[in-house]
């Protein structure tokens, strides 16, 4: 009676490396989980490209352009540590006797003009951070440089939203100037009041307070903020980074443990938020893989992938509104478009992700798999692509095994046509590659005014959706006829 156990007890170690496929469940007919912003995945730029008005102009860039208008339309938000640091003077000849204040010096409406307009002809909407740590004798915010700025801007009919400081939870750190949430709240109201005196800021949206992760004092001058200031603002915004830059490993990049941190952290925020002012979006107002600039050939390469469309997918599902990406360009490693003006693999992930995903979310769960390695989302298909229909679905996966895995949709799915978006590395740095490639083409773009094609792979009914060990894709459902989507 031995023998028949015998390809039973062989097949055991296949399962073991899970060569079986994890069964999906859709939630299709389910009303939407949530919806977020058609503004979801938006950008940044650092406010330290205005240190010197040659890095400005690097934004009239055409290739750069292209780049950008292929994300629109989304908001930029400008802002960064520099952001309390600076100095709005149309007086192009005056120096700041103040060491730590830079300025924007030569040409500084210029550079305001061209960050406008990078801003306006790529379909993206100015989010401009103004200085927070500008004090009447330590406490209350001096508002006579934002008035300033906001003449020029509203003389040049500029229309941008506005936040006021950057991180105030490391004021003290950075300046030596400690503000609490008290105070930061009165302030925001005092710059409420100020954009009311301008016929084209009275209706301009008010975001932050841009605190840093919800760390316990944090988390304090969050609620202390949202308790006085909440009401003039028009969302509740915060910064996520899951490590340091300088520290991080490569293991940091594929752990799902570190991935997990992120919902930590966002119900933290969403508590106190909820307590305070509920009816209020909450958007990341900056955020990334790795703080201090990112982790060199880590954020810039393929790896990076893990971790930006893991925190599209858990921002969406836990409804947070908007992800603003650090950075578009400049500033450190973690820009989606380096300085040779080269798109880079979280670059490509952002645009799939626009093209495919729309702005509804909708249930999806794993049977037969560590959810936490095998990590699947679901929105509707974004219905300005004209390829997909609506009741279309976009399924996205992250596979942080070392092996393959296999996707299988259920029964009812089993005879529609599916188009698969597989994203790998290109090149022998395998997942340390700055190129990455779709369906087994490199992308790259055609000329500066033209990005490829993104060209799907249709998979016939019935097949299992398989992602190489390490490895992450799209794969859209036709005809789905999902309820929710339609
Ligand atoms: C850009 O400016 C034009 C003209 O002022 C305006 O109509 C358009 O809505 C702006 N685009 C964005 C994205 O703000
Ligand atoms: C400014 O832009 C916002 C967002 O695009 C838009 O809703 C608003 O109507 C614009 N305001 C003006 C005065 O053009
Ligand atoms: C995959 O990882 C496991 C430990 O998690 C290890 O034992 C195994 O050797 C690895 N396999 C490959 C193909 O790297």
């Amino acid at each position: 009676m031995l023998l028949p156990l015998l390809p039973f007890l062989l097949l055991l170690p296949a399962l073991a490396e899970g060569h079986r496929a994890a069964m999906l469940r859709l939630g299709l007919r389910d009303s939407p989980r949530g919806e977020v912003s058609p503004a979801f995945l938006s950008l940044t730029l650092d406010a330290s490209l205005a240190r010197d008005p040659r890095y400005v102009l690097l934004l009239s860039n055409s290739k750069l352009r292209t780049l950008a208008m292929a994300l629109s339309p989304g908001f930029l938000r400008f802002g960064g540590t520099e952001t309390d640091f600076l100095i709005f003077d149309p007086n192009k000849d005056s120096t700041s006797e103040e060491k730590l204040l830079w300025e924007f010096q030569a040409q500084q409406e210029n550079t305001l003009g061209i960050l406008y307009n990078f801003a306006n002809c790529s379909g993206f909407h100015l989010i401009f951070g103004l200085n927070a740590l500008l004090r009447k004798g330590g406490f209350q915010w001096d508002s006579s440089n934002a008035q300033a700025l906001l003449d020029y801007c509203a003389s040049q009919r500029y229309n941008i939203s506005w936040e006021l400081g950057n991180e105030p939870n490391s004021f003290r750190k950075k300046s030596g100037i400690h503000i609490d949430g008290f105070q930061l709240g009165r302030d925001f109201i005092h710059l409420r009041q100020l954009l009311n005196n301008y016929a084209l800021y009275q209706h301009a949206k008010l975001y932050g307070p841009d605190v840093g992760q919800p760390r316990k004092h944090t988390r304090r001058l969050l609620r202390s903020f949202l308790t006085l200031g909440g009401k003039v603002i028009d969302s509740v915004t915060w910064h996520h980074y899951y490590v340091n830059g300088q520290s991080a490993t490569r293991e940091d990049f594929l752990s799902p443990e570190v991935l997990d941190t992120f919902a930590t952290a966002i119900y933290e925020v969403q508590e106190i938020v909820g307590q305070t002012v509920p009816d209020k979006k909450v958007w990341l107002g900056e955020t990334s893989s790795a703080y201090g600039g990112g982790a060199p050939r880590l954020s810039n390469t393929y790896i990076a992938g893990f971790m930006w469309l893991d925190k599209l997918g858990l921002s969406a599902r836990q409804g947070i509104d908007v992800v603003m990406r650090q950075v578009f360009f400049g500033a450190g490693t973690y820009h989606l478009v380096d300085a040779n003006f080269e798109p880079l693999p979280d670059y490509w992930l952002s645009l799939l992700y626009k093209k495919l995903v729309g702005t509804k979310v909708l249930q999806v769960s794993l049977a037969g798999a560590n959810k936490r390695k095998l990590r699947v989302y679901l929105h509707c298909t974004s219905s300005l692509n004209p390829k997909y229909r609506e009741g279309d679905v976009t399924l996205f996966a992250l596979n942080l095994y070392n092996v393959t895995q296999h996707l299988e949709l259920p029964d009812y799915l089993s005879s529609k046509h599916v188009d698969q978006y597989l994203l790998l590395p290109y090149g022998k740095e395998n997942i340390l590659s700055r190129s990455i490639e779709l369906n087994g083409h490199v992308l790259r773009m055609l000329n500066d005014e033209t990005l490829p094609e993104l060209i799907e792979k249709p998979l016939g009914p019935g097949s299992l959706l398989g992602l190489p060990a390490f490895s992450y894709g799209f794969y859209v459902i036709k005809n789905a006829k999902a309820i929710a989507c339609i």
